[in-house]
């Protein structure tokens, strides 16, 4: 029986996450959820965002599924009481360092992007973010009265094997691997280029790869994002160029991540705990629903059943609309509308 750990997490979380389980129960019936309370919801009830009572359930968990958290109530917090620590430091436990966020405008969903309709059409873009270094984990760090630093580090080895998931992940898909990185400036950019060229010439010549600026990316990924497959990049750039990406299928509430390691892999939406519009019922639902379908096909290996989950996703879109995509739909209509799909889905 795959044991799920659960932590629904902070704001607009719980809400997002509840749908996700229920779709999770309706596809699989033979899963086992343990629900734990995560980032500021563990601080005020273990006084710790990352509880040694959630950790002890790691070892035996074959997914995290993970709402989001965060908010203002936790911001003056000490740093490592804080929800976005918690966080950061479940990454490092699971050694989960390849974060995946896939941005697609599903077929007829055009509409729902800002952008042209035919320039958002066929968009389908994977990022590939590494997540366990640069400027996040780098050592020294410190924050004095006067001055603050941080660290930018990489190392070969930690180059080498996000790559390794950059290049085998395009083979899967159109083959093109474009690696991001500002290497007319940082010395760990240059590090970052050369390392994931020597691989390619060595172990994916059949792959296309080419290198970009970050700052010329983030007016591509917008302006032309079509020329993208796969986008290979260092911690900080992919947590920003994934945001941004946010606005090609329409919203931040649209988008799933899956970040994976040697052992469970961590599922969880791109978007925050969202505290304006939290406790409203009104937070789309969809990226943590696609969050599930990607556990389903990384962690459990269920692949017609993620398939499904994402059809009925995408369908559910066609006709509703969460406020974030301009219309009224609640959470709870929206999930209803999911699980009514993948019954009909279920009988055909
Ligand atoms: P956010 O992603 O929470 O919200 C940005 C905007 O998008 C808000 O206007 C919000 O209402 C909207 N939005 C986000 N998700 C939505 C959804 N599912 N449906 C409808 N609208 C949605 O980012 P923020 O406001 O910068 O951060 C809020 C808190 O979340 C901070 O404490 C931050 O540290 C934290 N955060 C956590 C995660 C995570 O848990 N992985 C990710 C990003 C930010
Ligand atoms: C994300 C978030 C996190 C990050 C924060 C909350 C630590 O923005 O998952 O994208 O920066 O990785
Ligand atoms: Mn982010």
């Amino acid at each position: 029986m795959p044991k799920i750990v659960v932590l629904p997490g902070d704001g607009i979380g719980p809400e997002v996450t509840r749908a996700a389980v229920q779709v999770l129960q309706k596809v699989a019936s033979d899963l086992e959820f343990q629900e734990f309370a995560f980032g500021g919801a563990g601080f005020d009830k273990y006084g710790n965002p990352f509880a040694p009572e959630v950790e002890a359930a790691l070892p035996s968990a074959d997914a995290v599924l993970l709402g989001a958290i965060g908010g203002p109530q936790y911001e003056k917090l000490p740093k490592p009481m804080r929800p976005e620590s918690g966080l950061l430091r479940l990454r490092q436990v699971m050694g989960v360092y390849a974060n995946l966020r896939p941005v697609k405008v599903f077929p007829g969903l055009e509409h729902l992007s800002p952008l042209k309709a035919e320039k958002a059409a066929g968009v389908d873009i994977l990022f590939v973010r590494e997540l366990l270094g640069g400027l996040y984990f780098g050592q020294p760090r410190a924050l004095g009265e006067q001055e603050a630093f941080n660290t930018m580090r990489y190392s070969v080895p930690e180059i080498d094997r996000i790559s390794r998931v950059a290049f085998e992940a395009a083979r899967g898909r159109r083959g093109k691997v474009t690696s991001v990185d500002k290497a007319n400036v940082l010395e760990t950019s240059e590090l970052w280029r050369m390392t994931a060229q020597k691989l390619h010439d060595s172990s994916y010549p059949d792959v296309a790869l080419n290198h970009e600026y970050v700052d010329s990316a983030a007016m591509l990924v917008v302006s032309d994002p079509s020329r993208y497959d796969v986008v290979l990049t260092e911690n900080l750039f992919g947590d920003i160029l994934s945001d941004l990406a946010a606005v090609l299928p329409g919203s931040l509430g649209l988008l799933p991540s899956a970040s994976l390691g040697d052992g469970a892999g961590l599922y969880e939406p791109i978007h925050g705990s969202a505290p304006d519009i939290a406790g409203q019922g009104i937070a789309n639902p969809a990226a943590a629903i696609l969050s599930a379908a990607m556990l389903l096909r990384h962690s459990l290996r269920r692949e017609s059943e993620a398939a499904r989950v994402e059809i009925a996703v995408s369908r559910a879109l066609a006709t509703h609309s969460t406020r974030d995509l301009g219309g009224t739909c609640g959470t709870q209509e929206f999930l209803d509308v999911v699980l009514e799909g993948l019954g009909q889905l279920a009988l055909n």
